[in-house]
């Protein structure tokens, strides 16, 4: 299955959530060669919200390659592609300080490693403004595979995270998806995401 695909559903999905409740304040975390960066880009360039998008990569080779499309396009005002770690303490403030605040908005989809994810949920939620939403890409069975080191990947993660965290509101779609060949599921992509929705109350 093209690893493009499944970034067209995810992007797909955001699309209107992102438009339709006008999301100015978004981290992405993985940010490879820049397909939902310029999709995003475009969306927030359409609100009129600049400083809108912090992407973020490990891989010097995607961010120059990114930051090429971003350029092309004429997104430099709404998106900043950032040479670092997800799991890099320093990321949150480095995304707060670009965006202008909290951000609004989180898209988890880098590694796809059970232990990484697992940092990277305590550590983005915590820098999740009130009411926002963390959405992370790859939690179902199937994905589960694209953990190189074999212990579970993002489904692992999220699940633990979730009993973790019992009072906090969660969700997730296709996550007992085992194949990419099933008889048209509502959500088409078997990779599954879940959604964390952080609270306005504090402490929660
Ligand atoms: C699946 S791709 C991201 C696709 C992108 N979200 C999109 O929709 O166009 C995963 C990317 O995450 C990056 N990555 C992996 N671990 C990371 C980490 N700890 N910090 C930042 N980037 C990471 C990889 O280098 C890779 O380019």
């Amino acid at each position: 299955m093209a690893d493009t695909a499944r970034l067209v559903w995810l992007i797909s999905f955001l699309h209107g959530f992102v438009m339709g409740n006008r999301i100015s304040r978004i981290v992405q975390l993985g940010t490879c060669a820049g397909y939902s960066a310029l999709l995003l880009g475009w969306m927030l360039r359409r609100m009129n919200a600049p400083r809108g998008l912090f992407s973020l990569d490990l891989d010097p080779a995607m961010c120059e390659m990114s930051r090429r499309w971003i350029a092309r396009a004429g997104l430099k005002d709404f998106v900043e592609i950032a040479e670092r770690s997800s799991l890099d303490a320093g990321s949150t403030a480095a995304a707060r300080n670009y965006l202008g605040g909290e951000p609004a908005l989180i898209i988890l989809d880098s590694s796809h490693e059970y232990q990484s994810t697992l940092v990277e949920l305590d550590l983005w939620y915590g820098a999740l403004a009130p009411g926002g939403l963390l959405v992370l890409h790859d939690v179902s069975r199937f994905a589960a595979e694209f953990d190189v080191t074999r212990e579970g990947g993002v489904r692992r993660a999220f699940a633990e995270w979730r009993k973790a965290h019992p009072d906090v509101e969660t969700f997730s779609l296709n996550g007992e998806a085992r194949s990419m060949d099933l008889p048209r599921p509502l959500y088409k992509d078997a990779c599954g995401i879940g959604l964390i929705h952080k609270s306005e109350l504090p402490g929660v």
